[in-house]
């Protein structure tokens, strides 16, 4: 079993450290936030995440799980370390390599000879070198290693991967990064730094296509009648398509498709590529926000400055609690700049945000709301009862932007309800 050091304690480093810790390894996580390190150390995680709590109990009660402040007294008595620290969208859409390359600034001098370091960051193509140029370090070897793991089911996917994709010119590291997966069964697709780089960015992107690809699909429903919800049915039922990610909705966000599509853009740019069909799906993706804030304002009706919207949901996506770059705020956005008030409830976000009131819970985010908006799929909406939230609502309006609930349900409540794409 080796002994890792994971630099990063966000979604993807808690993640990496915790499942390896399972696996049997020995993981010492470092980060730069002593908040987070100590609460870390006592077991108490600090972002929602199925199944990640136990893992990290299990970790720390069993010796194979620890958390240090600073990069560099992890990786001291590391063999291999994983960096997995943030790469932000930088001023020119590129992204920012600071907190990666400040990472390998400060393990450099301290990490064991011939430990191999692992770029498990989302990097610009030629990042591995960048690496190996501020450790400074020639008997350490640069990998590669893109995670695909989604927020919300991150463990799940971190255990069981549709594939791991190692990139590296160094055969022996390759392999070394590579048995430290022995455990999981997936496909291991060995590469060069550049391809393992492009594959995530490469996917990235491409799903985000689909999502736009299937939100455009869903405007057309809409001028033409149609249902979104079949059309999707009939096209994913084709195995060369399928249905993963045709699932309409208030357009796409999160902490890595908004960044890392651009930085695909910056790439290609450089590479001396115009990709205009990813231009496209950037541009869909910010219509659909324009759209759906739109399909709101208009259900609820009347001047939008004395409007109160309901909203559930406010997180990218259900089960996780991460704001970053989400649809739902960023239609908030559009409402607040409209003069509307806005009521929100998330299942994971408490205390008030910059024009928002945050309640405490869905019915008094809809008391006496124009309209309901939901903009997150959390399950739990479709369970609610919707003869309070008729009672206390003033309006009759519910803008279903992910097709959550059952139209028909609805408007036997006697709701006015619209979703996106579907009658
Ligand atoms: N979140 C995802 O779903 C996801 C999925 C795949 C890949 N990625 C990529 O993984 C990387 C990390 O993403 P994330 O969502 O986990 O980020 P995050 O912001 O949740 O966590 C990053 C952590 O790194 C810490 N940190 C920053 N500099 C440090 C340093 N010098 N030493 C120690 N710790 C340091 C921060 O304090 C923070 O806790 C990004 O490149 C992202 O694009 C993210």
């Amino acid at each position: 079993m080796a002994k890792i050091a994971v630099i990063g304690t966000g979604y993807v480093g808690l993640t990496t450290g915790a499942c390896f810790a399972h696996m049997g390894h020995k993981v010492v996580c470092a980060d730069i936030d002593p908040a987070k390190v100590d609460s870390l150390s006592k077991g108490v995680i600090p972002i929602v995440e199925l199944g990640l709590q136990d893992l990290v109990a299990e970790g720390i009660g069993g010796g194979r799980l620890s958390f240090v402040l600073g990069a560099a007294n992890a990786a001291k008595d590391c063999e291999i370390a994983f960096l997995c620290v943030p790469t932000p969208q930088g001023d020119d859409g590129s992204a920012d390599l600071s907190y990666i390359e400040a990472a390998a600034r400060e393990i450099g001098p301290v990490l064991p000879y011939e430990a191999v370091v692992v770029n498990k960051s989302t990097v610009p193509v030629g990042s591995a070198k960048v690496v190996e140029r501020v450790l400074g370090r020639p008997d350490v070897k640069v990998v590669s290693n893109p995670e695909f793991l989604r927020e919300g089911s991150a463990v799940q996917d971190f255990l069981k991967p549709d594939r791991v994709v190692i990139g590296c010119d160094d055969q022996s590291a390759a392999l070394k990064v590579s048995s430290l997966y022995d455990k999981i069964s997936a496909p291991v697709i060995i590469t060069d730094p550049a391809s393992a780089e492009t594959i995530k960015y490469a996917a990235n992107a491409f799903l985000a296509t689909k999502l736009s690809f299937i939100n455009a699909i869903a405007a057309i429903c809409e001028g033409v009648g149609a249902d979104v919800n079949d059309v999707v049915v009939g096209m994913g039922s084709d195995k060369r398509i399928g249905q993963d990610f045709l699932r309409p909705g208030p357009g796409w966000g999160g902490s890595c498709f908004p960044k890392d599509s651009r930085a695909l853009l910056k790439i290609a740019r450089e590479a001396g590529y115009h990709f205009d069909l990813l231009d496209g799906v950037i541009a869909v993706n910010e219509e659909q926000f324009d759209r759906v804030a739109d399909k709101i304002l208009v259900a609820a009706g009347g001047d939008p400055s004395k409007l109160t919207v309901a909203v559930w949901g406010l997180t990218f996506k259900a089960r996780t609690d991460d704001l970053r770059d989400s649809p739902s705020l960023a239609i908030i956005q559009r409402l607040i700049a409209a003069g509307a008030t806005v009521q929100a409830f998330d299942p994971t976000v408490e205390g008030d945000m910059d024009e928002v009131q945050v309640m405490s819970d869905p019915y008094a985010a809809c008391q006496d709301a124009d309209v309901l908006a939901v903009l997150t799929e959390w399950d739990e909406f479709r369970w609610l009862d919707f003869e309070r939230v008729r009672e206390v609502m003033s309006g009759r309006a519910i803008v279903d932007a992910r097709n959550l609930l059952d139209p028909a349900a609805m408007r036997r409540r006697g709701f006015e309800y619209s979703g996106v794409g579907r009658r």
